[in-house]
């Protein structure tokens, strides 16, 4: 496996495995790498010839006040993980790297990056596409492996892949859960024992909801206070939002009748974890 600091170590590495007709996988990640990245990586693997995965901690999707310092950063142990899970090459690059000097322009997806995180976090998917804009460039993959477990994130760069005509594929992988239903997460390392157990609500009320509509309720305000209702049974968890949108437009949707993402987003303690899941309400 080879671990290239520079962007010209990388488009020499992609270019000498296109010049052997392999396709590209990429894996974009901010490190600190669990099972949730590693189904991304076994994806990837599976799909395409040539798997690269880039870990940097981008400094421009985190707001003031943020855990951009804090986020963990053990790099020894990520290179470890990728190599024994048949990486090819790992883009690792120092900030200055991807924001040498005067950088001025800005990936911007209008609207859907409004709502949910949107609100609590402006400015974090304006970092988000503009990053993974610039890794596409530098990696210039035919396929990027993302997780549903970042509903909204998915959607922003589907769309601005689509709106820029960007010559690659967007693959959605399911979100890997512990035993407990808690969504795998790099921030779940800031939680407690008692704190993880907790969060397990937050799939209990997904899992609740997901009931609900097999059982034929469509009504978003009864599905959502019922979810309220378990969120609420620690004392210790503020939900940030509870919504039910249209799974491509992120418009709220007072009645299910089409493919609608729930997502959960809590604050407990002082760590931010959301979630989410799926439901087609035509298949019920
Ligand atoms: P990061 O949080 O490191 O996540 C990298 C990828 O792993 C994302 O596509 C995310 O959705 C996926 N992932 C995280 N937890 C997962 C889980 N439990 N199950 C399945 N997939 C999971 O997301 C980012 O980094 C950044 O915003 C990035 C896209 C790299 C841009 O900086």
């Amino acid at each position: 496996m080879e671990t290239a600091k520079t962007i010209e170590q990388v488009r020499a590495a992609i270019k000498t495995a296109r010049q052997q007709g392999k396709t590209i996988g990429f894996v974009p990640t901010m490190g600190a790498l669990h099972i949730g990245h590693i189904s991304l990586i076994e994806a990837a693997r599976k799909q395409t010839d040539f798997v690269a995965v880039s870990i940097f901690v981008n400094p421009t999707q985190f707001g003031p006040g943020e855990d951009f310092e804090k986020y963990p950063r053990p790099l020894d142990a990520d290179l470890a993980i990728c190599e024994k899970n048949g990486v090819d090459i790992v883009f690792a690059p120092h900030v200055n790297e991807m924001y040498p000097g005067r950088n001025l322009t800005r990936v911007n997806v209008d609207k859907i990056t409004e709502p949910l995180c949107g609100l609590s976090r402006p400015g974090h998917f304006r970092g988000v596409s503009t990053v993974c804009a610039k890794l596409f460039n530098i990696v210039l993959p035919d396929y990027a492996f993302f997780g549903q477990k970042d509903a909204q994130q998915v959607a922003v760069i589907k769309q601005m892949v689509s709106d820029m005509n960007m010559p690659l594929k967007i693959i959605v992988c399911p979100t890997v859960r512990e035993q407990n239903g808690l969504a795998v997460s790099s921030r779940n390392q800031y939680l407690s024992r008692d704190q993880k157990a907790e969060a397990a609500l937050i799939y209990k009320s997904l899992q609740k909801c997901r009931r609900m509509i097999e059982l034929g309720t469509f009504q978003s305000e009864l599905i959502i206070s019922e979810m309220r209702n378990i969120i609420s049974q620690s004392p210790d968890m503020n939900i940030e939002y509870l919504s039910i949108v249209d799974a491509e437009t992120l418009d709220d949707l007072k009645f299910i009748n089409r493919r609608a993402l729930i997502a959960v987003a809590v604050k407990l303690g002082r760590t931010r974890l959301i979630d989410n899941i799926i439901m087609d309400a035509q298949k019920y």
